[in-house]
């Protein structure tokens, strides 16, 4: 799983980036035990199942209310594990599982409003908006495709193109599987093309001009000014096997912990980062702000030694113990970077080297309120500014890096990822002007097929990313599109804010020069 070169090879060239983390904290057995019995006893006061509903005959149609009042505290909670002694030689999925159901708050005024980020999936389907889209266009797609993904009647079918860098088609599959586990019959019947590689490639000036077609729907996990390809949450959320990264419910709890133990006013006052600079010239360029003899940028920079990381099982490191310094520098690699989410939930302020990219919930981040912009023409005085200004604003500093926890925590919990896959795929459902259908030869996949034969770290994110049971909650409510000039507008008060960042920056080194320039001159 963690062997060598192979491995070494695609991180050192490809993915951005490297953590330090601990080798599998996994819940304690007492904690499991507790959680087991919650759950049985949770189960066996509550569910009230037509046993029918549960044998196995091929075509079960059930359909299952569950009650799920907010205001009082009898969830009911119905669960269906994994079950891997369906069939013999391939494994088959199971036919017991609820192909509808109905949660009880169905009344829109009871589930709240997603995040704000939500409101970009308008935006990245505009395109088609007017036209719709047409089987050709998704044919297009399939240039760089990694896999289709198609969803009939609430099951899921894929058809591979190519392999993916490392284990990154199999968890976005497992992730999108879990998502028809959490709302089963509200995924619509959809075809789509998935590209796992880093870069955008859906040009937009390609599309333009009355005469062409709307773009190619492309998903992958990253867009850019220039591009039009459509954003997905990334496969790290379900887990990161072959670096060792936990699915993203139970880190975010493991760096909530993490925080606590080291207050922001105790840690280390200069900015820190830890990556692998071959991965782009950017990320060289930021070393040489390091610290050395004759200079200090308030820096404190360190590369990944994946080498001897995955020699030791990746045992030194822990994701939820880098919380050390008050500042955390973000610098893109390759493409965008999958550390964001962990750099930001760090309750240090995140320093963010003006970036090119953006992910599906990235571009909810609202500079000095959440992160403090670095300049990427002038890093090393751009790091130094900032962090003066930070050591001398304690307060501000601390509650910027509260911001963006929080924003993690809050907003970027795993039950918004599974709706913003929610929300997007029937979004795009909506627009498609042709019947999906179920590729020749194709197979159905579920988790079943995927987790019982799988071993080792994937086997085990497997199982702890594993979605339980259909959710007693529906998904957020959709907030509507930005108004005509509203993207415009938040897209120029950013702008401003970046630039008032920099005169800030211009007169703090302006007013240094005048300070020492005054001292020698002034005999
Ligand atoms: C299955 O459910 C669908 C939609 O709810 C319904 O139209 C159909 O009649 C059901 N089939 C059976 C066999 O119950
Ligand atoms: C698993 O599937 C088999 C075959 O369909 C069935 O006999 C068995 O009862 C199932 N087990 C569970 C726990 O559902
Ligand atoms: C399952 O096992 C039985 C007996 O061991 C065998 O006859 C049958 O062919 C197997 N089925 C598959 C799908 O391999
Ligand atoms: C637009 O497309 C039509 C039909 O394909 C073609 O006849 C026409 O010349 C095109 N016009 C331009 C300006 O490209
Ligand atoms: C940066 O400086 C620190 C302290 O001198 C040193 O430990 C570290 O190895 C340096 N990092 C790089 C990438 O040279
Ligand atoms: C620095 O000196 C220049 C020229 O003397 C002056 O115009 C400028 O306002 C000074 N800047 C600051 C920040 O003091």
């Amino acid at each position: 799983m963690l062997q060598g070169s192979g491995l070494t090879r695609h991180i050192a060239g490809r993915t951005t980036w490297k953590p330090r983390l601990k080798k599998g904290r996994v819940a304690t057995p007492t904690a499991i035990l507790f959680f087991v019995i919650l759950i049985t006893l949770l189960y066996i006061s509550s569910v009230r199942l037509n046993a029918s509903k549960l044998s196995a005959d091929k075509y079960t149609n059930s359909t299952i209310i569950v009650s799920a009042k907010r205001r009082t505290s009898t969830k009911k909670i119905i669960e269906f594990p994994l079950n891997c002694s369906i069939g013999n030689q391939t494994q088959a999925c199971p036919t017991n599982y609820p192909t509808t159901f109905i949660p009880d708050d169905l009344d829109p005024s009871s589930t709240p409003v997603c995040p704000g980020y939500f409101r970009w999936i308008h935006d990245d389907l505009l395109p088609w908006k007017a036209t719709g889209i047409t089987r050709e266009m998704v044919e297009k797609a399939k240039r760089t495709a990694h896999f289709r993904l198609v969803v009939v009647d609430g099951k899921a079918y894929i058809e591979k193109y190519k392999k993916s860098i490392q284990t990154r088609d199999v968890f976005t599959i497992w992730g999108i599987l879990q998502l028809l586990r959490r709302y089963p019959g509200r995924i619509p019947d959809l075809e789509l093309m998935f590209d796992c590689n880093d870069l955008p490639v859906i040009r937009s000036r390609d599309y333009r001009g009355p005469n062409t077609t709307g773009p190619p729907p492309l998903f992958r996990y990253c867009g850019d000014r220039w591009t039009r390809d459509i954003v997905f949450p990334d496969w790290s959320f379900w887990g990161w096997a072959e670096i060792n990264i936990r699915p993203w419910e139970s880190l975010l709890k493991d760096l909530k912990e993490g925080n606590n133990r080291i207050k922001w006013m105790e840690r280390e006052p200069y900015a820190y980062w830890k990556g692998n600079p071959a991965v782009h010239e950017t990320r060289r360029d930021l070393l040489k702000c390091n610290l050395s003899d004759t200079q200090d940028w308030n820096a404190r920079l360190y590369v990944q030694d994946w080498i001897l990381e995955s020699k030791q099982g990746y045992k030194k490191s822990d994701l939820a113990s880098q919380c050390t310094h008050r500042y955390k520098i973000y610098i893109e690699g390759y493409a965008w970077s999958v550390s964001e989410k962990y750099i930001l939930a760090c309750d240090s302020v995140t320093l963010i080297v003006n970036p090119r990219f953006y992910d599906f919930f990235t571009r909810g981040l609202q500079p000095v309120h959440h992160y403090w912009p670095i300049r990427d023409d002038d890093k090393c005085r751009s790091i130094k500014f900032a962090v003066d200004w930070g050591n001398n604003h304690k307060r501000k500093a601390q509650a910027i890096g509260k911001a963006s926890s929080d924003f993690i925590q809050e907003e970027l919990k795993m039950d918004y990822v599974y709706d913003y896959m929610f929300h997007m795929l029937n979004g795009y459902a909506k627009l498609l002007k042709f019947e999906p259908k179920i590729p020749e030869g194709a197979v159905e996949l579920c988790s079943e097929t995927m987790a019982c034969s799988a071993t080792g770290l994937e086997k085990k994110f497997m199982m702890e990313s594993l979605v339980k049971g259909p959710s007693v909650t529906s998904p957020c409510t959709m907030p509507p599109p930005f108004e005509p000039r509203g993207l415009a507008n938040l897209y120029r008060r950013n702008v401003n804010i970046i630039k008032q960042v920099v005169k800030w920056e211009n007169n703090y080194w302006e007013s240094k020069i005048n300070s020492t320039k005054s001292k020698p001159s002034s005999f």
